[in-house]
């Protein structure tokens, strides 16, 4: 189906559930009465949820999936000259039916709605954890970051720390069902080994931890006092080390910020990227404060990387929104 937009895709697939209904399959009745070309059909009724669940698992998408939706049907005898069903599958989380069309070409169709149960082992299934999953790891994203992922014990517990910190409206005691859940559901799997090679060169890695579990360190940037700041973006903070002793210490955005990328400015202030926040940060390393930029136009949403020229002028990239920034510090704030 890829000559059909995506959206379009999906109300097919629902639209081919609503006709596969026995009495409407060709062939079984001689004269079969004609579908009517217009359904009204629910996406995903069983997201609905009352009050106390929406209130503890949070309403989500619920109210698109409830939403009775007017879709083409799929006549099958008819669309690409007439189709004939070779075969249904699916792993995992989706249904899928290929189909073959007159026209020689071969249609896919797949549910719209998946069920992560079919990827877990049978006595895991339909337990609560999973419910939990299902209802709060898919605000963001589908499950497809759970199911293919390779994670050790370790892994799991630092990346439900960071969902948790990106915003996945769970408790600490649902973190913990969550994590034990996923170490049990998705072990990890063998990795290709490394392979060892002699030679002059020695590395020596030093690793320290930052304090804020699942903050999602990134983009470290040495400075020239020879500290090491990051980006805490899930935490939504920066962070200094200095690698001589050890000592670290976090300064938390007052607002929603994402962090993203870093640069340095002759005084030694750090500047960032806030990804999730719509706008480039400054932290004042003397006072600790930060002041922020907004950007001026909402389409661009997540400013990502910064940089300065040669005359202090700071360019920063903005990721989805598709623009090229400039901020002069000196006249005030940002324009595309
Ligand atoms: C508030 C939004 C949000 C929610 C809710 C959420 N995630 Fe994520 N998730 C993200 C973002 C953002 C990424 C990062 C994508 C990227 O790599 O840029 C991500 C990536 C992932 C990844 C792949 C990256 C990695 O480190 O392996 C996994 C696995 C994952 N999420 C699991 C979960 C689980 C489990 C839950 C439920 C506890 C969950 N997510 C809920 C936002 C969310």
């Amino acid at each position: 189906m890829a000559q059909l937009s995506r959206a379009r895709r999906r109300w097919i697939g629902v639209g081919l559930a609503a006709v596969l209904t026995p009495a409407a399959l060709p062939g079984q009745t001689p004269t079969p009465a004609r579908p009517a070309t217009r359904q009204t059909v629910v996406a995903g009724d069983h997201y609905q949820a009352g009050w106390l669940h929406r209130l503890l698992l949070g309403a989500h998408y619920r109210d698109l999936w409830a939403t009775p939706l007017e879709v083409d049907v799929l006549d099958l005898s008819r669309f690409a000259g007439g189709l004939t069903p070779t075969g249904c599958g699916g792993r995992r989380q989706t249904k899928v039916l290929r189909l073959l069309g007159k026209d020689g070409r071969q249609y896919v169709f797949r549910s719209v709605d998946k069920d992560p149960t079919l990827a877990l082992p049978p006595d895991l299934r339909a337990t609560f954890a999973k419910k939990l999953v299902q209802d709060n790891c898919t605000i963001c994203h589908n499950l497809r970051n759970v199911v293919l992922s390779n994670k050790s014990a370790d892994d799991w517990d630092n990346t439900v720390d960071m969902m948790k910190n990106a915003g996945a409206p769970i408790t600490a005691d649902q973190a913990k069902e969550i994590k034990q859940y996923l170490i049990a559901s998705f072990p990890e799997g063998p990795r290709p080994k490394p392979a060892v090679i002699d030679g002059p060169i020695k590395v020596k890695f030093d690793i320290w931890n930052v304090p804020t579990p699942g903050s999602r360190p990134h983009d470290p940037l040495a400075t020239p006092d020879g500290a090491i700041w990051w980006s805490g973006q899930f935490a939504n903070r920066l962070g200094r080390l200095d690698p001589k002793t050890g000592e670290m210490k976090e300064y938390p955005i007052p607002v929603l910020g994402g962090p993203h990328g870093l640069i340095n400015d002759k005084d030694g202030n750090i500047w960032y990227g806030g990804n999730w926040g719509g706008h480039i940060g400054k932290l004042d390393v003397k006072t600790g404060e930060y002041k922020i930029y907004p950007m001026p136009d909402p389409k661009a949403k997540d400013p990502h990387t910064p940089l300065f020229d040669r005359d202090g002028i700071l360019w920063f990239s903005v990721q989805n929104g598709g623009f090229m920034g400039r901020l002069d510090p000196v006249s005030g704030g940002p324009r595309r």
